[in-house]
């Protein structure tokens, strides 16, 4: 098979691609490891930036988002017993976000591709690329017991953290950041009413909350736990007690709570690597970068990428190599700034072993200046809403 961009990964960042190129009349393969219905199963973040819902529109898959995304202009930090909204929409000239769920957003672009008739392998075992600092890039995969082999001009790395492609670059050409947090996220999804319109990001003594939402009948909470817990420590029961426990007196009386329909635990890490391109091989998303969910970042930061790589690829083949020569330094000045504000915020906001009695009083100092200064509450709206993009 011969393709013009091949795909490695068919999450937000390689079906957002694939939508992208296909609209720029440019022909790209997906090989995905996983089956559709295992990658639609992973719960993920939902807050999208406007850049994020822009990209959505232009790759023709946005009018399910604008239908049922739900438009957030504020959020609410809680701590010390009370809750203080930031304004986001005033305080950055009208921005907003929408809360949409990345599974739908992954939804809407498997959709589309099928509509259109593109090429996406699924259950592709033992894929590999080759030859990409050279002329003949290839991925090769094996399907059906069958081998195959994809000859390409370039291979796009869109598989995620613990992918094929990072991996296959030589430990000489590349430079990895990292910073690995001590607790994890317990996350819960149930038919029941958020507890308010907006999200609401909790500092409590006994750990970090997030009351967030699908829709007006489907929430999603987090609790701040240890990395040592397991999904089967805690019952529905022992995760809305816990719950009541760290959010305030009026935000726990409006709790309504429910049986879980999905209960996971992710640990918490910051990640880069640098460069993200080595000769036909290009890295986006989570492949290439990971934030704590803390800013929800994650799919904002892989939309971003696959924009710009997108808008590069079509370049080339109309004649300048010029995105594809400075996507990876005008991509990492924005994951940079992201991986800053998701580290930031989850400083803030998160209970740390290590964090003694002074620490503690730092975390709440930095809040009751947050919510009192019009300076620092606009540094945490723009972040939030999305620093713009550098085309
Ligand atoms: N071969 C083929 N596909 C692979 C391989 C491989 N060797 N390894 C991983 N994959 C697939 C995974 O099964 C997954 O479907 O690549 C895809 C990567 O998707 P994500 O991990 O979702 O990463 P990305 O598309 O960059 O999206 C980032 O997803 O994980 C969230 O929080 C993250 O919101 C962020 C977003
Ligand atoms: C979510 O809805 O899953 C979500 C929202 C905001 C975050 C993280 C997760 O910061």
């Amino acid at each position: 098979m011969r393709t013009q961009v091949a795909i490695v990964g068919a999450g937000p960042a390689g079906l957002l691609l694939g939508a992208l190129l296909h609209r720029a009349g440019v022909d790209a393969v997906i090989v995905e490891r996983r089956s559709a219905d295992y990658v639609l199963s992973r719960i993920r973040a939902g807050v999208l930036e406007q850049t994020t819902a822009d990209l959505l529109d232009e790759a023709g898959v946005g009018a399910r988002m604008h239908a049922e995304g739900l438009p957030h202009g504020g959020i609410e930090l809680s701590f010390g017993g009370t809750r203080h909204r930031i304004d986001i929409q005033q305080l950055t000239g009208g921005k907003h976000v929408t809360v949409y769920g990345q599974t739908e957003v992954t939804r809407d672009l498997m959709h589309a591709r099928e509509v259109d008739g593109l090429t996406t392998v699924y259950e592709a075992e033992g894929v590999s690329v080759h030859d990409f600092d050279g002329a003949r890039p290839r991925v090769r995969y094996q399907h059906g017991g069958v081998w195959h082999e994809i000859e390409c001009d370039f291979i796009a790395g869109c598989d995620g953290f613990h992918g094929v492609c990072r991996a296959s670059v030589p430990t000489a050409a590349i430079q990895l950041f990292e910073r690995v947090y001590p607790f994890a996220w317990l996350g819960l999804l149930s038919e029941t009413p958020p507890v308010r319109e907006e999200l609401i990001y909790t500092r409590h003594e006994r750990g970090f909350a997030l009351c967030s939402m699908r829709s007006p009948t489907r929430s999603r909470y987090y609790l701040q736990c240890s990395l040592d817990d397991k999904v089967a420590d805690w019952s529905d029961d022992a995760f809305w007690d816990e719950l009541r426990h760290r959010l305030d007196p009026e935000a726990a009386e409006s709790l309504v709570t429910g049986p879980s329909i999905e209960k996971s635990i992710a640990p918490l890490r910051s990640f880069v690597a640098e460069p993200m391109r080595f000769g036909c091989l290009f890295l986006a998303g989570d492949a290439a970068h990971i934030v704590p969910p803390t800013g929800a970042k994650g799919l904002n930061l892989a939309a971003s990428d696959v924009g710009l790589l997108a808008r590069a690829f079509a370049e080339f083949y109309a004649g300048s190599e010029q995105g594809i020569a400075t996507y990876s330094e005008r991509c990492l000045r924005r994951v940079w700034k992201a991986e800053r504000f998701s580290w930031w915020f989850t400083s803030l906001m998160h209970q740390f072993p290590d964090n003694n009695a002074f620490g503690q009083r730092m975390q709440q100092a930095e809040l009751a200046y947050l919510v009192g200064s019009v300076a620092a509450s606009t540094v945490l709206a723009e972040n939030y809403v999305g620093l713009p993009l550098e085309h």
